[in-house]
């Protein structure tokens, strides 16, 4: 496996299997690698020619007072686990590889980031946008994968390469849960002993919005409260958002029917967890 650390490097690699006529497989991290990541390597191990993965704590994406400064680090475990799913180069470039001084170019994609996480988040998808965009002009991957976890954010990037010509696919992934159901994350490792069972009631509360939906519920308000109850009988949480929307146009129908997605934002003690299912 190669490491490569700067935007210039990555790109002469990238030409290189692109001159050979070879598909490229891209997954963008932050790393402190989970299953979930793994889930994502595998597949475009198994899609593509060659495979880069990279690992980037993008600053622009956390807002002020939000964790950056605590975001989990683990690049020689990653590193190992990059290779043990055959990634080809790993990417890690520095913040100042990415944004050397001088740097004032920001992409927005506006409606699809509005609502969740982006009203909880301002500006959170305008750094996402911008720091994906700049490393698939680096990395110039014929696929690129994501996972369902991070629905907003998928929904931003695929409206985001259709918008702009991006000439890449990008494949979504299923979301890999622990043994309990919490979804796997890289903040998951902040919870306390005490935290890491009150974590489940996400997607408790989600399994309750399923069972309404196969009993046929369509009023949002039932859903909502259903949800609410579910998270806040753990004591130490606080609801950041639940929401049910429109899966592609993430607007809040009047009436749940046909396809829906359920999706929340919970804080426990000082770590932000979010998870979502589509109900259909
Ligand atoms: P990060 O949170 O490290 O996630 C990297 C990728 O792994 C994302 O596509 C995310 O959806 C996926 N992922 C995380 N947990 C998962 C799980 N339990 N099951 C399946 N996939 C999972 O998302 C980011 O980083 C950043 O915003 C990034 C896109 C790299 C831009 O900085």
């Amino acid at each position: 496996m190669n490491t490569i650390m700067t935007p210039a490097h990555m790109k002469e690699w990238s030409k290189e299997a692109l001159r050979q006529g070879l598909t490229v497989g891209f997954v963008p991290t932050m790393g402190f690698l989970h299953e979930g990541h793994l889930s994502l390597m595998r597949r475009a191990r198994a899609e593509n020619d060659r495979v880069v993965a990279s690992i980037f704590v993008n600053p622009t994406q956390f807002g002020p007072g939000e964790d950056f400064a605590t975001y989990p680090r683990d690049p020689d475990a990653d590193s190992q686990k990059c290779r043990d799913c055959g990634v080809d180069a790993l990417f890690m470039p520095s913040a100042t590889g990415m944004y050397p001084q001088g740097f004032q170019t920001f992409v927005d994609v506006t409606t699809v980031s509005q609502p969740m996480c982006g009203a909880s988040r301002p500006g959170h998808f305008r750094g996402v946008a911008t720091v994906v965009t700049k490393l698939f002009n680096i990395v110039m991957p014929t696929n690129a994968y994501f996972g369902r976890k991070d629905f907003q954010q998928l929904r931003v990037i695929s409206r985001m390469v259709e918008d702009l010509d991006m000439n890449l696919r990008v494949v979504a992934c299923e979301t890999v849960r622990e043994a309990d159901g919490l979804a796997m994350s890289s903040r998951n490792a902040r919870l306390t002993v005490a935290q890491r069972p009150q974590a489940v009631c996400l997607h408790q509360a989600l399994l309750k919005a399923r069972e309404l939906f196969q009993a046929g519920e369509t009023r949002p308000s039932a859903y909502l409260s259903a949800m609410t109850q579910r998270v806040q009988q753990e004591a130490d949480t606080v609801i950041d958002y639940i929401s049910l929307v429109d899966p592609d146009s993430l607007e809040e129908p009047a009436h749940i029917e046909g396809r829906v997605l359920a999706a929340l934002a919970v804080r426990i003690g000082n770590v932000r967890l979010i998870d979502n299912m589509i109900l259909e």
